[in-house]
């Protein structure tokens, strides 16, 4: 071949600014890494089923089980030895315990009350954070109460306040209400107040997207065969950022102290949008259908799946998460701790 272009004058193009002289060794590339993952970054939600000694395999999430409160509190125990500050527990209620109203979410001692009791006898120092939801304790699957096929905003906030009360009271170091009706944030901040419970701070679901990403999850908590429909008439329209933003200011307005941006991965706009326009913590969840597309493909060893968890956890702390709830948290804790001997 001739040639028919002059030999490209790579000075001359780049004015002498090569990227590459600070990529060349190990210790250079750390020394001027901006981000960083650590352990304290990450929450680990865990599920929780009734029974002892009993450890369910979620067909959608391999690596994922449900444990029965003996099982998961020698786990929260194994998260704290690994560094990881908080939990997320969530329940998969008896069938038989489930109703219209989801009324077994006003019992003291329903699953997730128990759940907290019991992590926080056995583990006091690790943080326990409870969604304050009733999509586990119904029927039909959704997070509100539902009449004549609408789900019912301001009879689901009453009921989820009063929720928010018997979890703090169990224990809970967190409430984080996922539902999505309007004011929640307020009437949760109203009724713990109240109740003397002024130091529990919220961790807002503020932007929770009408996703198909949750699909592993409904397995795991049961409601894959209860839920009837969508929940498009309550969750964010994929498509909206600006609503996003502005579902944000009001949780902030109504004293959330914490946001969280779900799912996660497919949101990094809307998490740097938050962190730029609000200042606050803001959290991601790394949900179900994540996590369950990364192990199918390592699975298939289509993708290196170690390095896959620890890339998109890095993303998140790029987009200006300050942590992430993640199934990944066990994993990911015991890959930090390989890296940092
Ligand atoms: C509902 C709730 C959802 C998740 C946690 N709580 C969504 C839903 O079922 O609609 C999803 C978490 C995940 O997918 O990992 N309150």
């Amino acid at each position: 071949m001739t040639r028919t272009h002059p030999k490209p004058d790579i000075d001359a193009i780049t004015g002498g600014r090569r990227f590459r002289r600070l990529r060349r060794a190990e210790w250079s590339r750390r020394m001027v890494r901006e981000t960083h993952l650590t352990t304290s970054d990450l929450i680990w939600p865990v599920f929780v089923i009734d029974g002892v000694n009993r450890k369910e395999p979620i067909a959608s999430m391999p690596g994922v089980f449900r444990l029965s409160l003996d099982l998961a509190v020698a786990e929260v125990e194994r998260a704290a030895a690994l560094g990881i500050p908080a939990v997320a527990v969530f329940p998969n209620v008896d069938m038989a315990l489930r109703d219209a109203t989801g009324s077994a979410i006003l019992r003291d001692d329903n699953l997730i009350n128990r759940a907290t009791r019991a992590i926080k006898a056995a583990v006091p120092h690790i943080g326990v954070i409870t969604d304050v939801a009733l999509d586990p304790f119904t029927s039909h699957g959704h997070d509100g109460i539902l009449k004549d096929g609408i789900i019912l905003n301001d009879e689901t906030v009453d009921v989820i306040a009063h929720a928010a009360i018997l979890q703090a009271a169990a224990g809970a170091d967190v409430i984080a209400p996922s539902d999505m009706m309007d004011g929640r944030i307020g009437a949760i901040r109203q009724a713990l107040d109240g109740a003397g419970m002024n130091d529990v701070p919220i961790l807002s679901y503020a932007t929770k997207f009408a996703s198909a990403f949750y699909g592993p999850y409904r397995e795991a908590v049961g409601t894959d065969k209860t839920l009837k429909g969508d929940k498009k008439t309550y969750y964010i329209d994929p498509a909206n950022t600006d609503e996003a933003v502005r579902e944000a200011a009001q949780d902030v307005a109504e004293g959330a102290d914490m946001l969280m941006v779900k799912p996660g991965l497919p949101y990094l706009d809307i998490i740097q949008r938050l962190k730029g326009e609000f200042q606050m913590p803001v959290f991601a969840y790394q949900v179900s259908g994540e996590y369950a597309m990364v192990r199918a493909a390592a699975e298939r060893g289509w993708i290196d799946g170690g390095r896959i968890m620890m890339e998109t956890l890095l993303a998140f702390k790029r987009a200006g998460c300050d942590g992430i709830l993640t199934y990944f948290a066990l994993e990911a804790a015991e890959e930090l701790k390989r890296q940092n001997g």
